[in-house]
């Protein structure tokens, strides 16, 4: 191949119906992946010369903040709108870049899948915080110290990308696990003084079929998780507050 160009390999297609097509590009040194899709919507011509369709693909802010143009770049989870062709040149030393779509989720089509599962995750455990008054008493609200502030700021991050769902092996569909980043984003509503209200509901789904029984504690989800989120510091606390929780309700404490 010639070294002042540079091949996207692309797993696409509709479910059941996937196959490799390939695309070369002239090397630009600020090229992302999301620019080289771009530039195969303008001319949908893949390597061999044909006319091909256009390759679907999700974006948003394209800014690392939405997460949903998440996606497998050379088999690794990641966002594509901040993955630089160079750099994977550069890294692997090969001009050949494989993009797929995430395999933990339905596929809808070529790089596209739907995530529902992860929103549906954080409807289940309540992930809101219930207006209780303070919010209108400015200074006088619930006090949050510097340091409880910094540990929810972390969490707050989630981009429900599903970069740590993809990279775990107990995600799949024989379990319910419904996930690292929710069990991460029931310690982010508990942690909050009024989100405590909801303490006990949340933790009880942590209790249940979908909840964190499911971790098997392999710890890919910290290694993937773009925002670098304590996942694994999440999961063992949670674990330790669901078993509380779990006790509390076998002798019929009432919740906090
Ligand atoms: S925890 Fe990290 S990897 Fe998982 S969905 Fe949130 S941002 Fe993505
Ligand atoms: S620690 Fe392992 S098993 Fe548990 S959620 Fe993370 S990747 Fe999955
Ligand atoms: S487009 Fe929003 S994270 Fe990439």
């Amino acid at each position: 191949m010639d070294a002042g160009t540079y091949v996207l390999k692309i797993y696409r297609g509709t479910p059941g119906k996937q196959y490799w097509e390939q695309f070369e590009f002239k090397r630009n040194y600020s090229a992302n992946v999301i620019s080289a899709l771009m530039e195969i919507q303008k001319r949908p011509v893949n390597r061999k010369g044909e006319i091909t369709t256009p390759v679907a693909w999700e974006q948003g802010c394209l800014e690392e903040v939405c997460g949903s143009c998440s996606m497998l770049i050379n088999g690794k989870p990641r966002q594509a709108c901040t993955a630089l062709i160079e750099e994977y040149i550069r890294d692997t030393g090969s001009n050949v870049i494989a993009l797929a779509p995430f395999t933990k989720f339905p596929l809808i089509r070529d790089l596209c899948v739907n995530r529902d599962s992860m929103f549906q995750a954080l409807v289940k455990i309540r992930g809101w915080i219930s207006v209780d008054g303070t919010e209108d008493q400015g200074e006088f609200g619930q006090p949050i110290s510097q340091e409880v502030q910094q540990a929810m700021y972390v969490l707050s991050t989630c981009m429900t990308c599903g970069c740590c769902s993809e990279s775990c092996p107990q995600v799949n569909h024989r379990s319910e696990f419904m996930g690292p980043a929710a069990m991460s984003q029931i310690r982010y509503f508990n942690t909050n003084p009024t989100g405590k209200l909801e303490k006990s509901e949340r933790l009880r789904v942590a209790t249940g079929q979908e909840g964190i029984a499911g971790c098997g504690n392999a710890q890919n989800c910290v290694r993937v998780c773009p925002k670098g989120i304590p996942l694994t510091e999440s999961l063992s606390l949670i674990g330790r507050e669901a078993t509380k929780q779990a006790l509390k309700d076998l002798i019929g404490l009432p919740d906090a």
